[in-house]
């Protein structure tokens, strides 16, 4: 059966859904995008997506940052997300990728004047990352973009050759990814995570002004910890407390919550996954699920 897209305020079947070759979007990576997951539950038999709101909220923020005029509120993208997951009638774990885009037929890269439509698609999704097994990390010898070229804080397809670039380099060099520094030389994420230190029990992350798209994962992390009885920090990381740090972990909605096993060859800790990674890992994985009741507001469910 073949699976539907949203596009063009219709539900149509994936095959019919395509674009013409002079999309702006497609000439200058003009998009603004979101990936969501939405989580099976075997024993409810019920699919329920994960924090649907906060990703509407984030692509909003991102279309206003790249001239972009939403066809939709915030209630109706969540709304027609959810439908679409309905149609498609899955009993597993979901990727929804929902895209804005400059649709215009056009040449030159500017915003304005320009049309903006929508579409959603999604697919079956398992774990992006094996969440047991610790990633081996170098440090990129790229630079992540900044606010004042292509800011990441918005979520523009365009920027992701900047994280193409980043996970190949990593990955052609035996690595599973890499941390990325920003121009000053401070760390920011990976190439599509955001990263946590354990530093004497204190979760450390970076701060949303240092480069780095504001992610809903490290958002649900923070949360937790605070749950957990677990002080959070946000501040500025220097490369070399990556090589010091106890614990490190990266989370995003497609790596989830992935323990690091080494940076640049050196062991983080043990090089084990650590006891505080583990804790915010369990809880995660029943959050999601939709198996915590104080959490369950984040997740939507699907079947009535
Ligand atoms: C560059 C980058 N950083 C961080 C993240 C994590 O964001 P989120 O937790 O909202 O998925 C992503 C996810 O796609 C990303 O692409």
């Amino acid at each position: 059966m073949s699976e539907f897209v949203f596009m063009n305020g219709e539900y149509i079947e994936a095959e019919k859904a395509v674009l013409p070759v002079r999309t702006h979007a497609f000439l200058y990576g003009t998009s603004v995008f979101e990936g969501i997951r939405a989580y099976y539950n075997k024993d409810e038999n019920q699919l329920y997506a994960f924090r649907v709101k906060e990703h509407y909220e984030r692509l909003i923020r991102s279309a206003k940052i790249m001239w972009m005029e939403n066809p939709y509120s915030l209630d109706e993208y969540c709304k027609i997300t959810i439908d679409l997951l309905r149609k498609n009638e899955y009993r597993t774990d979901v990727y929804i990728r929902p895209t804005l885009y400059k649709s215009s037929i056009k040449v030159g890269p500017t915003l304005t004047d320009n049309e903006d439509s929508f579409l959603i698609f999604t697919t079956p999704f398992g774990d992006y990352f094996d969440a047991n097994a610790g990633l081996k990390l170098c440090v990129s010898n790229w630079r992540r973009t900044s606010d004042n070229a292509i800011p990441p804080r918005a979520k523009v397809s365009g920027a992701y050759a900047n994280s193409a670039l980043i996970k190949t380099d990593a990955h052609e060099a035996g690595f599973d990814d890499a941390v990325v520094l920003s121009e000053s030389g401070q760390v920011t994420e990976g190439s599509a995570m955001n990263i946590f230190l354990i530093i004497n029990g204190v979760l450390t992350t970076t701060s949303t002004t240092d480069d780095i798209l504001v992610g809903v994962t490290r958002n649900t992390v923070i949360e937790l910890a605070r749950e957990l009885g677990i002080p959070v920090k946000e501040r500025a990381i220097d490369r070399t407390e990556l090589y010091l740090a106890d614990e490190v972990f990266c989370c995003g909605t497609g790596a989830q919550i992935v323990p690091v096993e080494s940076i640049d060859h050196r062991k983080v800790g043990n090089g084990k996954i650590g006891q505080i990674t583990k804790q915010i890992q369990t809880l995660y994985y029943d959050v999601v699920k939709g198996k915590i009741e104080k959490f369950k507001e984040w997740c939507t469910p699907v079947y009535d």
